[in-house]
């Protein structure tokens, strides 16, 4: 079976690449109760997070529905999918340890999700990359952005050291399947930059909705 290693840079990498880091907390982590503030900074951020994840599952499940009959290519799209799907069960998860409203626009995501895997990949196995591509460096960033929030506040409880992990190896593995997909000709896709830039301003605005929504 196809392995994603834990750190692959392509050549073609285009990416930016100046990451949060998280170390561990040296001080003792303590389980008391997320404070009123903690909640509220929490919340939106699972919530969003949850949706992000709903949105990434169908994009790849369309993508799968037109491009599984490519030998060479399902096993890259399984392997990716196969890894949303436990992103996706991680937040279902805390969304249900911390009583999370989530997203009440979850059928949207999800149809939304599944709509631009589908197109692209009908368009083609480079236009499908070039999804994944964008998808994948906005989610990559935002997960980025919130482990610099994370790291940022005094975060000696275990729930918020949890999340900050999560998030940590999430943003990772999306930055992972960002340069499969750079290596897989993202941009050889037809009118690559209009593309990338249409899907990439789409899950900017889907995600400043499913954060409030
Ligand atoms: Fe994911
Ligand atoms: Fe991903």
């Amino acid at each position: 079976m196809l392995r994603i290693s834990k750190r692959v840079f392509y050549p073609q990498m285009t990416l930016s690449r100046s990451l949060a880091t998280y170390n561990s907390p040296t001080k003792a982590v303590s389980d008391r109760s997320l404070t009123k503030k903690e909640r509220e900074f929490l919340e939106p951020m699972i919530r969003v997070d949850q949706a992000g994840e709903v949105g990434a599952y169908y994009i790849y499940k369309g993508q799968i529905a037109v491009l599984g009959s490519d030998k060479k290519l399902k096993p890259i799209l399984q392997e990716m999918w196969d890894q949303e799907k436990v992103h996706l069960a991680r937040f279902d998860e805390l969304v249900a340890h911390h009583r999370v409203r989530p997203s009440l626009l979850r059928p949207l995501w999800e149809v939304a999700g599944y709509t631009v895997g589908f197109a692209t990949a009908t368009i083609g196995k480079e236009a499908a990359m070039a999804c994944t591509e964008a998808v994948e460096t906005v989610i990559g960033n935002h997960y980025d952005d919130q482990l610099r929030e994370l790291v940022a506040i005094e975060n000696h409880n275990q729930d918020l050291v949890d999340l900050s992990k999560t998030v940590a190896q999430f943003r990772d593995e999306e930055l992972e399947h960002h340069d499969i997909a750079v290596a897989h000709d993202a941009q050889q896709a037809p009118l690559h930059a209009v593309l990338k830039a249409v899907i990439m301003q789409g899950c900017k605005s889907a995600i400043w909705v499913a954060s409030r929504v």
